[in-house]
């Protein structure tokens, strides 16, 4: 019997995600999207557009039994998973003792654990052809003072998925890390609820879908990274050649942080 070809998008209620899912339910060839998040009323609504090919699945991705409950799923129905996007993520840009413990972890389980996991709870059921795209981000290039553990995760989300891309070569499989500037999401606003002091701006912001367009083209290249727009490239660069204290100072005195 043939096997169902499925897309799989975390994060699909909000932002990026919900453009993944907007352009792989243009795709020909995949019969499902699955789309995860939490907010079940932005999911409906994103279902209501897609129509019955989109399937939706309201969970919290920092709650581990889940991924028991997904590992179930796929067991029952064996899926093909032709597209993982893993988008599931959040931020706090603040001082360090202005998040509380519990946040902080949870920023590392979703943004770091959860993407890991997805990626392996899907690879069984992936074949040659296949696609992991996790976002990264911007921050992934450096260390970012009044985001340390946001621009840590993404640091891991780059490597490991640049790596991962090596290993899954023989395979035929590709993983891209989408090292995205900043869009005008959800999770800027969340991100800054309640900062006393941390990032208020965000310079050659763009919208969402040319971001995740890119990215779709750059994941059919085999390419490890996207990296969208020349203000982003520019940061890429430099980067590679200044030292990290010099590339932290460039971020504190463009951000106005004293
Ligand atoms: N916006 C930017 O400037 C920017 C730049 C670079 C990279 N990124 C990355 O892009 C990705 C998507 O973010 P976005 O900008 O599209 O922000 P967003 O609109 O806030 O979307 C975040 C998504 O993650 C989901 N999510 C949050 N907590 C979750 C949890 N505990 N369990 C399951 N799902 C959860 C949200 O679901 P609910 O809303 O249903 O809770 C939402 O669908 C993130 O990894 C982010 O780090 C964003």
């Amino acid at each position: 019997m043939e096997k169902k070809k499925i897309a799989v998008v975390t994060g699909a209620s909000s932002g990026i995600g919900r453009e993944f899912a907007r352009l792989l339910s243009k795709k020909k060839g995949i019969e499902e999207i699955w789309c995860l998040g939490r907010n079940i009323g932005r999911l409906n609504e994103l279902k209501a557009e897609i129509g019955d090919r989109a399937r939706t699945f309201s969970m919290d991705l920092t709650d581990r039994n889940n991924f028991g409950v997904i590992s179930d799923m796929f067991e029952e129905e064996q899926p093909q998973i032709t597209w993982l996007v893993n988008c599931a993520g959040f931020a706090k840009f603040c001082d360090y003792a202005d998040i509380d413990l519990t946040t902080s972890l949870n920023m590392i389980d979703l943004n770091v654990c959860a993407l890991t996991a997805m990626g392996l709870l899907c690879l069984p059921y992936m074949e040659k052809g296949a696609h992991i795209v996790n976002m990264a981000s911007q921050a992934a290039f450096q260390p970012l003072p009044y985001q340390n553990i946001y621009s840590s995760t993404k640091a891991f989300v780059r490597n490991y998925t640049r790596a991962l891309n090596r290993e899954l070569r023989p395979r035929g499989i590709c993983a891209t890390a989408v090292c995205a500037g900043w869009m005008e999401t959800r999770l800027i606003e969340r991100a800054s609820i309640g900062a006393k002091k941390g990032t208020t701006k965000f310079p050659h912001i763009t919208s969402p879908d040319v971001v995740a367009k890119k990215a779709l083209r750059d994941a059919k290249k085999n390419k490890d990274m996207s990296i969208y727009g020349g203000y982003v490239k520019l940061a890429h660069l430099l980067a590679k050649f200044l030292p990290q204290k010099t590339m932290m100072s460039m971020w504190l005195s463009q951000q106005d942080i004293k």
